[in-house]
């Protein structure tokens, strides 16, 4: 009727014109003729309905429910992850990104998780993986009295399959590969993507100990253990193995690390088993077989008269834990044991994306005390109200059945999830929301892209928005800024708005890593973020990224100098 077409209408104009073009090639639902079959507004009330209905489950009313998740998202306030608004009420019905799947010394097992993980990224999902338990090159293999040919060899092959199912799918594969620093093939990981044809569907981390770290700084040396026998095969210089680490991280933005003790140390099912991997990204520990779904509060839009709006974050923050604690049963999963180990822990990911524009319209800088304390300040309150939400939830609907084994069980009398919160990159939904990415700060204020041959410049629409309010936008400043996407060399601006507008690469390396780790403490899963450093960054500086960031509690850490990589595992803005 006309009420809903001018719902419809109303939607269309709160998205960008590369927003429209994501979803019209992606996330619209087609017929069989491959022609786009919904508008924008009816995907979003798709995916309302598909996750509202669970209510009904527990004895309430959906109707409600389904208004406010329609709402939520076509104010574009908050998005789920893609594979929830691509397959929500449809009949595949896969809706989480991110799972981990385990992969034992046998051949049975690692041939199993391969076809796992074809399912899963047919679906949408991407995965994550330990190779650690695989016994390493040359090892005896009893069988057929031959060697092993180890993890990395493995591992070409599950970044193979990767390649031939992508070609199927709505976006392509992608992987997370962990090995421990204790494996006797770490040096053979560690250089892998010196290599360039090697592992392009997968991010590398080293799984890192506090013993390890610990022996860097002493200088000392540690043990490489045989995971089949427990035999130490040999003892290396701590620091000689870090070095390598950040002389590669350094020449092709891979291995990063992840601090396998701190996840472990705040897991709160750590009765039930230990984390040894993240999904692709990194911003989700999981246990093997249990996936997460994410969803993100658009912060830029929760700034009202220049201030934050407080009571709109919580209403939003409470809306999101419900919207993603019924994903969990209205999910179709791809394997029975991803199901069940879900359910069991019922772990969900509320995050954030937009926060630089959120800073931006706050007029406050990113690498300065007040960015950081704005941090700090908007995700513990994202926090407390979404675990006040999920005792809520725990209360009316019972906690997660592995409630009682959980550190949880001491300090709240019921919880719905074994955790709530993530900070995901949002690289495809910071665009349908035409906003900053995650907790990044902007890129450029100005990009060139390539339609049809002509080269257009575009401008980042927050940056538009302020300079044109605050009356520094002449069509002159962008031509003047057009090549840099820098405001950093016009002098006619003043300096707080230059700072206000420093983009990724003229930010201090440290400041980002303090970032990320500001955000980390108020956030029980893990923080997606990558540290952008210019091409002239050095190996020193990979260093005191990878250091301080062990320091501050980080849960893993990326570094990517700009250039030092020809094609990365997720295309951000390839919405041409
Ligand atoms: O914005 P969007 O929901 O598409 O995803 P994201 O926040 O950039 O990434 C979240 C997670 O989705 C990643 O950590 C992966 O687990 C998964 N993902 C994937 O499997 N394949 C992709 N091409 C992109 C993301």
């Amino acid at each position: 009727g006309f009420c809903m077409d001018k719902r419809n209408s109303t939607i269309e104009s709160k998205l960008s014109a590369n927003g429209k073009t994501l979803l019209e090639k992606r996330y619209l639902l087609r017929d069989k003729e491959g022609r786009i079959a919904e508008k924008p507004g009816e995907l979003f009330r798709r995916v309302a309905k598909a996750i509202a209905r669970v209510d009904s489950r527990y004895g309430y009313s959906a109707e409600i429910t389904e208004d406010n998740f329609y709402q939520i998202m076509a104010d574009l306030e908050f998005l789920p992850n893609s594979p929830t608004l691509m397959n929500a009420g449809t009949d595949l019905g896969q809706l989480s990104a991110c799972f981990v799947l385990p992969v034992e010394d046998s051949l049975k097992s690692i041939f199993k998780s391969l076809q796992d993980m074809s399912l899963i990224h047919q679906s949408g999902g991407g995965t994550g993986f330990s190779f650690s338990n695989l016994r390493p090159k040359g090892d005896p293999v009893r069988s057929t009295e031959g060697v092993a040919s180890g993890p990395l060899s493995f591992m070409t092959i599950f970044d193979k399959a990767t390649d031939v199912i992508k070609q199927g799918g709505r976006r392509r594969g992608a992987n997370m590969g962990v090995l421990r620093v204790d494996h006797p093939d770490i040096i053979e990981f560690i250089e892998a993507k010196e290599n360039e044809d090697m592992l392009h569907n997968f991010n590398l981390s080293v799984g890192v100990t506090d013993e390890f770290m610990e022996a860097v700084s002493q200088k000392g040396d540690y043990a490489l253990v045989n995971p089949r026998t427990g035999k130490v095969k040999e003892r290396l210089k701590a620091r000689d193995v870090f070095d390598r680490i950040l002389n590669c991280a350094w020449q092709t933005g891979d291995p990063g690390l992840l601090f396998l003790d701190e996840i472990n140390r705040r897991h709160p099912m750590s009765a039930i088993g230990t984390i040894e991997s993240t999904n692709p990204c990194g911003e989700v520990p999981l246990l093997p077989y249990e996936s997460c779904n994410l969803g993100s509060i658009n912060l830029a839009r929760m700034v009202k008269e220049g201030a934050i709006d407080w009571e709109k974050l919580k209403e939003t923050t409470r809306t999101g834990v419900h919207f993603l604690d019924n994903v969990i049963d209205a999910n179709k999963y791809p394997l029975p044991e991803i199901g069940q180990r879900t359910k069991q822990n019922r772990k969900i990911g509320l995050g954030v994306m937009g926060f630089a524009a959120m800073l931006a319209r706050l007029g406050i800088p990113y690498d300065c005390r007040e960015g950081i304390e704005t941090a700090e300040k908007v995700m513990k309150f994202i926090r407390e109200e979404s675990v006040k939400k999920s005792v809520e939830l725990g209360e009316q609907r019972g906690s997660f059945p592995d409630f009682h084994r959980s550190a949880l069980a001491k300090d709240y009398p019921a919880m719905r999830n074994a955790t709530v919160n993530t900070v995901a990159p949002t690289g495809s939904l910071s665009i349908i929301a035409n906003t900053t990415s995650g907790i990044e700060p902007m890129f450029a204020l100005t990009y060139s892209r390539n339609v049809m041959g002509t080269r257009l410049t575009e401008i980042d629409p927050v940056f538009e928005e302020i300079a044109r309010k605050h009356g520094f936008y002449s069509s002159q400043l962008m031509e003047e800024i057009a090549s840099t996407g820098s405001l950093q060399n016009s002098p006619n601006i003043p300096e707080k708005t230059r700072r206000i507008f420093a983009t990724a690469l003229e930010i201090e390396p440290q400041c980002h890593v303090r970032m990320q780790a500001a955000f980390q403490k108020h956030v029980d899963n893990a923080v997606a973020k990558t540290v952008n450093l210019p091409h002239e960054a050095t190996v020193e500086d990979f260093r005191e990224i990878y250091t301080l960031a062990y320091r501050l509690k980080c849960k893993g850490i990326a570094a990517y100098r700009y250039g030092s990589k020809a094609e990365q595992v997720l295309e951000i803005g390839e919405t041409g």
